[in-house]
């Protein structure tokens, strides 16, 4: 930036958009995806959502099949999402990144570039009570750590919709 130019806060200026973004973009962020959308929907928020993994090995796949259960559950299909991974440019074009654990807040801080637009933060920390907590992995365990998955990425959308919605 130029010395003495006017700090513009490009997050504040623009439409919001917001990543979340977990290891596979299998699990936890397409959950988060979801959830944000029904939240942003039913208040009439306009907002671009989508989701993105830190890792590349499911690149192109849908949802992990419990992950779809689960949405499905509450009325949600996200049978047509395809994972991608993160990349540095994501942080030029969404005003918001939310990572889903602090893994994957450091490896986002590893590829942010240096002069980001994107507000970055971990998800649970827009949640009173759960401020520094990560949002469990489900990949390796049972189907319950997936109902876990929705309540938190749930509580979270409506604490985000609420925040973006006071900001605007
Ligand atoms: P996610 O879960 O990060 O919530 O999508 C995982 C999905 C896949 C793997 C790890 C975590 N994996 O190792 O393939």
């Amino acid at each position: 930036m130029t010395a003495g130019a006017p700090r513009f806060n490009l997050a504040r200026m623009t439409q919001p958009a917001i990543l979340f973004v977990c290891l596979g973009n299998i699990c936890r962020s397409p959950l988060a995806e979801a959830a944000m959308r029904a939240e942003a929907e039913s208040t009439g928020l306009a907002i671009r959502i989508d989701s993105a993994g830190t890792g590349d090995w499911h690149i192109g796949n849908p949802p992990d099949q419990r992950a779809q259960a689960e949405a499905h559950r509450r009325g949600i299909d996200i049978s047509g999402y395809r994972a991608r991974q993160a990349v540095p440019t994501d942080f030029h074009t969404f005003t918001h990144i939310v990572a889903m654990d602090r893994q994957n807040l450091a490896d986002l801080h590893a590829i942010a570039p240096p002069d980001p637009v994107a507000n970055l933060s971990l998800l649970l920390d827009h949640v009173p009570g759960l401020e520094g907590q990560s949002v469990a992995d489900p990949y390796f365990g049972g189907e319950e750590g997936f109902a876990e998955t929705w309540e938190q990425v749930h509580r979270a959308a409506q604490a985000l919709v609420q925040m973006l919605t006071n900001t605007r």
